[in-house]
């Protein structure tokens, strides 16, 4: 069966109207990067931030209209609010400048916005793949929590969102409070946001750049990050790469700093190096660089092996004039414990594993 032209769905949004102006969302230009593959169908809403009431009402009509369409299986939308001028000003909190942190000169107008209820924010980012941002990610979170402060995990990975399954909590759901906030999932004692927990699986990756920025704007909006209480530091598991999308979300939150993940190989040190120059490039402060899966510990033998060399991690930081922040192993139980939704740093205090990652979250503190 070939794809639903998107001028049909286009056809069909023209007849939903806007309740204040009375046109329609496509003359008003609201819908955004709308998208259709195989079946599923992606857009996103671009509202004034005042009518995120009435318009998250819209936007549910929109889907069950789009439903309808023959071919259409699937519809994933998000309200964005992106500024233009003729928006209003964002709400309070969005957009404010902090007083400490205190890097780099902020770029002219808007400068990246803090995250409201939120101390402290440091990004996790490697420039490659599969380098194990998000188990670095997850287990610093709890070790932040483990040396007594309040944390929580936001995942920026819209296209493969991990933080639902580390957080052992992949069918949790946020809920809608009065002020048109969301609630921020709580597990291990850390809050946490992530797309995987507004939409279904695999929905996102359909999604085009303008669309993902916007999911993040509306959650570094509207989840309320200090429901349990205000959040002392927040780690953001970023996407792999170092492209626009990476570089936009890097310029748009304010960060007190940086972790640089890499793994020992040549070419994770190239990416690696990639994001560090991503950071200089936004005055954004590099704590140092974690080199992970540094080495293996035969569980029978007890011999080491450097599987992907090793060391090159230390290399690149002294290269750059960066801290070494520390090396953890390629080990079998931070995959099986990252797997079940009950990382190393929780489930097995006395492993020295567990003490490392606490190690390296105590000199980040340090740092801070
Ligand atoms: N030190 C480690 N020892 C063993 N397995 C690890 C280690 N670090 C990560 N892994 C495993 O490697 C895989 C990739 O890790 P992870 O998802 O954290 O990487 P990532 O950099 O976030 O990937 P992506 O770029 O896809 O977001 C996972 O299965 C994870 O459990
Ligand atoms: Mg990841």
């Amino acid at each position: 069966m070939s794809d639903v032209k998107r001028e049909t769905l286009l056809e069909a949004l023209k007849t939903v109207i806007h309740p204040k102006s009375g046109k329609n969302l496509v003359e008003l230009g609201m819908i955004q990067g709308l998208v259709v593959k195989d079946g599923a169908v992606g857009f996103a809403l671009n509202i004034d931030p005042s009518e995120v009431d009435e318009m998250e009402k819209v936007r549910l009509a929109c889907d069950d209209l789009l439903l309808q369409v023959y071919g259409v299986e699937k519809v994933t939308s998000v309200l964005t609010a992106e500024r233009d001028g003729k928006s209003e000003p964002p709400k309070p909190g969005f957009g404010e400048k902090r007083t400490f942190g205190g890097h780099g000169t902020p770029p002219p107008q808007e400068g990246p916005a803090g995250i409201p209820g939120v101390k402290y924010v440091i990004a996790v980012a490697s420039g490659k793949g599969g380098v194990g941002k998000s188990t670095t990610s997850i287990n610093l979170a709890l070790a932040f929590s483990k040396l007594g402060l309040k944390a929580g995990i936001f995942d920026l990975d819209i296209y493969g969102p991990s933080v639902p399954r580390l957080m052992g909590i992949p069918d949790a759901r946020p809920e809608s409070l009065e002020d048109g906030k969301i609630t921020p999932l709580k597990n291990h004692d850390l809050v946490s946001m992530s797309i995987g927990y507004l939409m279904e699986k695999d929905a996102a990756t359909i999604w085009r750049g303008p669309m993902v920025m916007g999911a993040i704007q509306q959650m570094v909006r509207d989840v309320k990050w200090d429901l349990f209480g205000p959040v002392d530091i927040l780690v953001l598991d970023l996407p792999p790469g170092t492209g626009d999308a990476q570089l936009t979300m890097v310029q748009n939150i304010k960060l007190d700093g940086a972790v640089i993940v890499s793994t020992p190989q040549d070419l994770a040190l190239i990416d690696a190096r990639k994001a560090i120059t991503m950071f200089d490039k936004t005055n954004t402060r590099v704590f140092g660089i974690l080199e992970n899966m540094s080495y293996f510990i035969c569980p029978h033998c007890g011999e080491r092996s450097n599987i992907f060399s090793h060391g090159g991690a230390h290399l690149t930081a002294d290269e750059k004039g960066l801290d070494f922040l520390g090396a953890i192993p390629l080990d079998m139980d931070i995959r099986q414990t990252a797997d079940e939704g009950n990382p190393i740093v929780i489930s097995q205090t006395e492993n020295p594993l567990t003490k490392a990652y606490i190690e390296i979250a105590d000199t980040i503190l340090e740092k801070l």
